[in-house]
Parts: C-alpha cells; structure tokens; sequence
C-alpha cells in the first residue's frame, strides 16, 4: 500500500514536470566552486530515457536545478552503471536489497569533483537513507576536504537517518545543515522560495 502511495505521488507530481523557471538568490557562493551533485531514479531506471520524454525532470534533480542556478554550481547527475528496473515497485525491492546487502553499485562514471570545495549532495531518500550508489562515490574520497551540504526529497521520511550515515560515511568532509523536501512538492513555486531561503541561512566557510 505504501510502495502505492509513493508510485502514485510521484507519478502524479511527476506530470506536473515542467522545471520551474522560477531563479533564486542564494547566500555568497562568488568565492567558492560549486557542485550539486545529484541523483534521480528516472535517470537510474530501464527506460528511464522514455519516462523523461514525458517528464523531464526528477523531484531531487528539480531541487539541484533550483540550487545550480542560485550559487552558479555545476550540476553533476550520478548514474549507475546498470539501471534498476522499469517496474517501480520491483526498484523497490532492488533498492531494499542493496541496502541490506550494505552494496557498492558500480557507477557509470565517477564524477571528478577535485576542483570544487563545496559540493551540494541530492538525493532521494530511499529506506531511510541514500541510494547505495552514493556510498560507492564517498568511497572514493572524492568528497574527502570539501564543504557538503546535503538535500533530499521524500514522501514523509524527510532524512531519516541519512544524516548519520552520511556523518560516518564522510569523516573527513565538513557537513552543513541540509533540506529536506517532500518529493511531490519539489515542483511548488513555494519550494523555490523555501529554497532560497535555505540557501541565505548557510553558513559557508571563508
Ligand atoms: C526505492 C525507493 C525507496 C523509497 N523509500 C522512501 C522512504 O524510506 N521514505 C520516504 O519518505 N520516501 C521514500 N521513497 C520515495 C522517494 O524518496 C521520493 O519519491 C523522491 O522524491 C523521489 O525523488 P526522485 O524523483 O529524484 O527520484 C522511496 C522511493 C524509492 C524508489
């Protein structure tokens, strides 16, 4: 029923896709490059390219487009190396089972994030935390030295313990606070604005 829901919510935010044209004003980011990396199941899915077709963006990318475009960030979308299904609730079940099996899957490419020194880090609240492809890029120390500052998308989990993970995943990167939006409002005009918000109220390094 809940794995319902969520298809149901998506779908239905997801046919409102159109990205907002809405720009925000962000806190100063001119002294500091930028990256928003970022993941969407519908660029991880078997069809995912057909689906975008009709619904060109993902909640969590929407977000990453808002954030790009307030501090000039490179947006970086990381893909798997082998897509999950088409099926959604079969991508539930594969996406269970990765977490349970703490798995490392392969990414289509490795983002090289050595000239950046903040890196924004999106992604789907999945079973309370991140999709597994996010564990195999912190394991790589890319991340290793910089400024992250997390944001995610859900259907009512908010973080869940993603947070703690991500803390033990990267001890040696300074995490600041992040933002949490609801998956089906991730399209809302209010959303750019709460975005913005978000952004003025960090508190960024020198
Ligand atoms: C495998 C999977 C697991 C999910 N687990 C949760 C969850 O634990 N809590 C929650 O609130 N939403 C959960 N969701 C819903 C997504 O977090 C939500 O729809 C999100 O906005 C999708 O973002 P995207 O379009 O960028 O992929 C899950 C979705 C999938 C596909």
């Amino acid at each position: 029923m809940f794995k319902q829901f969520m298809q149901a919510v998506l779908f239905a935010s997801a046919a409102l896709g159109i990205a907002s044209s809405v720009t925000v004003q962000a806190a100063d980011f001119s002294g500091h490059r930028t990256a928003v990396v970022f993941y969407s199941l519908l660029h991880n899915r078997i069809g995912g390219d057909d689906f975008a077709a009709e619904h060109p963006v993902g909640h969590t990318e929407h977000i990453a487009d808002l954030i790009a475009a307030a501090t000039g960030g490179t947006k970086i979308s990381l893909v798997q190396a082998q897509p999950y299904a088409n099926d959604y609730d079969e991508v539930v079940d594969q996406a269970r089972s990765e977490q349970d099996a703490n798995a490392r899957p392969e990414l289509k490419a490795v983002p090289d994030l050595s000239g950046y020194d903040i890196v924004f880090v999106g992604y789907p609240c999945w079973w309370g935390s991140y999709p597994m492809a996010f564990a195999t890029l912190f394991d790589t120390g890319a991340l290793n030295g910089k400024v992250v500052i997390p944001f995610t998308t859900h259907e009512g989990s908010r973080f869940g313990h993603s947070l703690t993970d991500l803390r033990s995943a990267l001890p040696q990167s300074t995490i600041l606070e992040g933002y949490a939006c609801r998956g089906g409002d991730a399209l809302d005009e209010d959303t750019a604005a709460e975005v913005q918000e978000f952004l003025q109220g960090l508190d960024l390094p020198n």
